[in-house]
């Protein structure tokens, strides 16, 4: 078994992948697993090019023409949705340090059956917080309250040990900061365990145009609250490398890994792009 020693996107179903690295490896685990909707998720996206014969038209009556720049999918449903999950959260629990976390995303779906699932591989008394991460965009049904939140549940492997600084956690806003002095609300607060935070905004720079792109502002407060500069940061479920991104940008080491090549195609894009910026130190070819 050997300990990770350059960042890295890796190719391959993660029950396979991870068994590689040695017991307590990495500090933190952000697992964003398919959320078992019983759908395919897919994303197409498009750009527009100003085009004579174009076949859209759009303001002042000039032509356009969309091509197709990225296509992306996974599957999203399983009979067995807690026993594809448990042989590799069990592997997560090993791969973690004693002081480490872990950050496992969610949906309501299944959210409340894998809190037991943890309780169980973790040990309840790990159990150290479950976050709401609210947004507001998209469709709304009439038929019940619009559902706008994912939870991801935090479980730290030693309680005793674990790391976590609220003073690293980049501030926020206060919602009435006049009901605060005014030097409390130049410094604004620490966030709670409900977090308001946009999508990845679908013109923003930070979109990939993979399908379930998490935003790197939560992620960031993940890495900022649970890890130190040069700790190593694990993604099983990497898609389109948002944790690595995150991790380079905040001088955080990473392991990626994801079973499509179409997701692993789209980090490498991504990480390169912020190599270019500034180079990598000594990643590994996938
Ligand atoms: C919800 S997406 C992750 C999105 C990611 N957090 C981001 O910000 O782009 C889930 C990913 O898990 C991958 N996946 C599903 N089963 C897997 C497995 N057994 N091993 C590795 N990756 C898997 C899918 O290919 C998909 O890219």
């Amino acid at each position: 078994m050997e300990r990770p020693d350059a960042d890295a996107i890796l190719l391959g179903d993660n029950l396979q992948v991870l068994p590689r690295f040695a017991d307590g490896s990495f500090q933190l685990v952000y697992a964003d697993p398919p959320f078992n909707t019983g759908k395919r998720q897919a994303r197409r996206t498009l750009a527009t090019v100003a085009d004579e014969a174009g076949e859209r038209t759009g303001f002042g009556g000039r032509r356009y023409r969309s091509t197709l720049l990225v296509e992306s999918s996974y599957s999203d449903s399983f009979e067995d949705y807690l026993g594809f999950l448990e042989p590799r959260l069990r592997e997560i629990h090993r791969l973690l340090a004693p002081t480490g976390t872990l950050y496992l995303h969610l949906d309501y779906r299944e959210a409340h059956y894998v809190k037991l699932l943890l309780d169980e591989l973790f040990g309840r008394e790990c159990f150290l917080n479950e976050l709401v991460w609210a947004y507001d965009y998209g469709a709304r049904t009439k038929r019940r309250w619009p559902a706008k939140h994912d939870t991801i549940l935090v479980y730290v492997r030693d309680p005793g040990r674990y790391h976590f600084d609220a003073e690293a956690v980049e501030r926020e806003p206060y919602m009435a900061p006049g009901l605060v002095t005014a030097e409390k609300a130049a410094r604004g607060k620490l966030p709670t365990d409900v977090w308001w935070h946009t999508i990845v905004s679908p013109t923003g720079m930070e979109k990939t145009g993979y399908p379930s792109q998490k935003p790197e502002g939560i992620v960031g407060r993940m890495l900022q609250a649970s890890t130190r500069p040069g700790d190593w940061c694990l993604d099983p479920f990497a898609g389109s490398g948002t944790l690595g991104a995150v991790a380079r940008k905040l001088g955080r080491r990473f392991v990626l890994v994801d079973e499509s090549a179409e997701a692993v195609a789209v980090a490498t894009r991504r990480l390169g792009k912020l190599d270019q910026e500034s180079p990598l130190r000594g990643r590994k070819a996938v």
